[in-house]
């Protein structure tokens, strides 16, 4: 079920401006797949090409080539609405469809995708949504409250019901946790380790330690300035990264204490 993706020579622009530059990189099938460096370094802007969610922004493209299994995402014959279904997405904070009921959020988007299902096929998806996202046992009792009265990380795990509920193939994730408390932390980190099993994962954190514990291997892109383009610097197992990598740069942030770390980014971001 899990793809292999294969990116080459990738630019990806907004307009004019090249915010990411000549990223070739290879991600694994059932693992999951770490992107970290600092602000504005275009790890979100790569993330969006990998589900063409990027070229929404008018004005935005790309070159170069994303393949999944050998097959270009942007090719001429392909569905940008059929791969945004298989390559399924969950966004920083947690955004569930407020009115709508838990049962009603996990099935959104099946429903959006015009898949016609029986009422007890969709009881089942369902139940077997909310069990993948660890979350059924908090919410089996009340199913029809609303989706804005769980707890931010069980909103979290909700989106990710949602996002498998589609039966992607691969699922990104943009700084999932960065919106919750430790605890909800944990468990969502939890939950990737068992849905790297099925799925191929990427996700964007900017928490060291969690690329550490979460990802098999680890991509740092950096960017040399304000104007400048991102660029992917190295990508290993994501112990070599934090251990031995082979680039200064790479040391040089994954080593930093948190707080330098983070005036590396704004001093990115104001330069
Ligand atoms: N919609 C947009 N239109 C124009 N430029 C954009 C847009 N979104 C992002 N950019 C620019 O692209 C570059 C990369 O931004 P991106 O959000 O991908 O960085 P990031 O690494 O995800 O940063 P952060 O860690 O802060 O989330 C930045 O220069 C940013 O200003
Ligand atoms: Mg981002």
């Amino acid at each position: 079920m899990a793809q292999r993706i294969d990116v080459k020579d990738l630019n990806i622009y907004y307009g004019d401006f090249l915010a990411v530059q000549d990223v070739s990189m290879t991600i694994d099938p059932q693992s999951v797949t770490a992107f970290i460096g600092p602000s504005g370094c275009g790890k979100s802007t790569f993330l969006r090409t990998l589900n063409r969610m990027h070229e929404v922004i008018p004005g935005a493209r790309v070159e170069g080539t994303v393949e999944m299994e050998g097959v270009d995402l942007y090719g001429d014959d392909i569905d940008p609405v059929a791969v945004r279904r298989n390559v399924g997405m969950v966004f920083q904070r947690p955004n569930p469809f407020p009115t709508m009921s838990i049962r009603d959020n996990v099935l959104a988007g099946v429903r959006l995708n015009n898949r016609r299902i029986s009422k007890s096929a969709a009881e089942e998806l369902v139940e077997a949504s909310l069990r993948g996202a660890n979350l059924w046992n908090e919410v089996k009792d009340r199913l029809d409250r609303p989706g804005s009265g769980l707890s931010g990380g069980q909103q979290q795990r909700l989106c990710i019901a949602r996002a498998i509920a589609v039966k992607p193939q691969v699922l990104l994730m943009d700084e999932p946790c960065s919106a919750l408390d430790p605890i909800s932390t944990l468990a969502i980190e939890d939950l990737i380790g068992e849905l790297k099993q099925d799925y191929t994962i990427v996700i964007v954190t900017h928490n060291m330690q969690q690329a550490a514990r979460v990802s098999d291997r680890t991509a740092f892109f950096n960017i040399a300035g304000t104007g400048k383009p991102g660029r992917l610097i190295e990508m290993n197992e994501t112990s070599t990264i934090f251990s031995t990598p082979a680039e200064q740069a790479t040391e040089d942030y994954v080593s930093a204490p948190f707080l330098v770390r983070a005036s590396q980014d704004v001093a990115a971001v104001g330069t």
